[in-house]
């Protein structure tokens, strides 16, 4: 096992440093030179798909995140009603389920229990169910009419880093399948796919913030909370991010959704609270600068996560900015992740926690 970590102290920093070759692993063979996208496991379906009334995400933890993060560009590209649904609450609910639902399972290893219950739910009430899994021959991979593998490659480290980004690139990919018929869309969907294709280098540079990252966590990884705060395509980074700081680093940490700062949130900032914001030069770039505004003004010091077309007088004033890559809005959150995943590792390790095998969880979460 120590061999398969290679220069690698862990295998969670081994997984985020995979990732620009994961993602290569999960497109291949998918994303044509024509650039066509074709879905090899839901091929045969995928007629019956494109006549569906609505989609329905079913998840637990980091896979979750990963429904929330394409909801908007699966709403864009079907012009359908999406819906997300966290595994646990969709059955408790005894949601309605008709004959004319696609609904997807999405999870790692295709054995979480909550998610599989779900699965088993939909199917008998006439569903068309998909897997969305990186584990060939799991449960809801067998169970499932169609699927799509994630294909990242064996996910070792309890805290999901490569399955994560591999699960939104899966779903990106599904929406484009979706709307391969559109002429309307294929500007649109020419620009996402020219995206995917420069995604490995755009990933390569995010890594190459991990020092200043470290600088970063060796300011804050002893406090007793930090706030994520973000909108749009990057309200799923925050949520992310959030969760693997929780579980690798016991920090209280929260996503918080900018445009509820004022409803709330906005009440705990002051000098002392540590925020993180993720601002990007998207449809709700305006909204984003001035939830920044909003906690300056309250003395609020975020951390800054930001695509490099950010002009650098929005941010003037601001002690740590990480710069990503710019890419298209409905991918740009799969770069704004990454230096989350990051300072949760280093995070984790400045505390002394075990970064692979947090207390208290499992890998796979085998009962409801
Ligand atoms: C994330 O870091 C966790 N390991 C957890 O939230 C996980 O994503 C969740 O348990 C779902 O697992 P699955 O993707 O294998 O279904």
């Amino acid at each position: 096992q120590e061999i398969m970590k290679g220069s690698y102290k862990t295998y969670m920093q081994k997984e985020i440093f995979e990732q620009p070759d994961s993602v290569v692993n999960t497109m291949r063979g998918r994303l044509l030179p024509s650039r066509q996208v074709v879905l090899g496991g839901i091929k045969e379906y995928l007629p019956d798909i494109k006549r569906c009334r609505r989609l329905i995400m079913v998840a637990c933890g980091t896979s979750f995140h990963s429904a929330i993060a394409c909801r908007q560009i699966l709403e864009e590209l079907s012009e359908l009603p999406v819906v997300v649904e966290l595994a646990s609450d969709f059955l408790d609910r005894e949601t309605p389920i008709f004959r004319d639902d696609v609904c997807l399972f999405i999870s790692q290893s295709g054995e979480t229990a909550d998610t599989l219950m779900a699965l088993r739910y939909c199917k008998p009430r006439g569903a068309l169910t998909i897997g969305v899994t990186n584990t060939v021959g799991s449960s809801i991979c067998r169970e499932s009419h169609c699927g799509i593998h994630i294909n990242a490659g064996p996910e070792i480290g309890v805290a999901s880093t490569k399955a994560y980004t591999s699960q939104i690139l899966s779903l990106l990919m599904f929406a484009l399948t979706l709307s391969d018929d559109r002429i309307s869309m294929a500007t649109r969907r020419e620009e996402i796919i020219d995206a995917l294709n420069d995604l490995p280098n755009l990933i390569r540079e995010v890594l190459k913030l991990d020092d200043k990252v470290h600088e970063i966590a060796q300011q804050i990884y002893k406090e007793k909370s930090l706030l994520i705060m973000g909108r749009g395509f990057n309200f799923a980074t925050c949520l992310e991010g959030a969760l693997k700081i929780k579980e690798l680093s016991y920090m209280h940490c929260e996503g918080i959704m900018s445009g509820e700062l004022k409803h709330g949130p906005l009440a705990m900032v002051d000098e002392f609270l540590s925020i993180c914001m993720v601002v990007c030069n998207d449809h709700v770039y305006k909204k984003s600068l001035n939830a920044l505004q909003q906690v300056v003004a309250r003395k609020g010091a975020p951390i800054i996560i930001a695509d490099n077309s950010v002009p650098e007088g929005d941010l003037a004033g601001m002690k740590h900015i990480l710069r990503v890559p710019k890419t298209v809005d409905c991918v740009q959150n799969i770069l704004t992740v990454i230096p989350l995943q990051l300072l949760s590792y280093h995070i984790a390790e400045l505390n002394g926690a075990n970064v692979d095998r947090p207390r208290n969880l499992a890998k796979s979460v085998t009962v409801e």
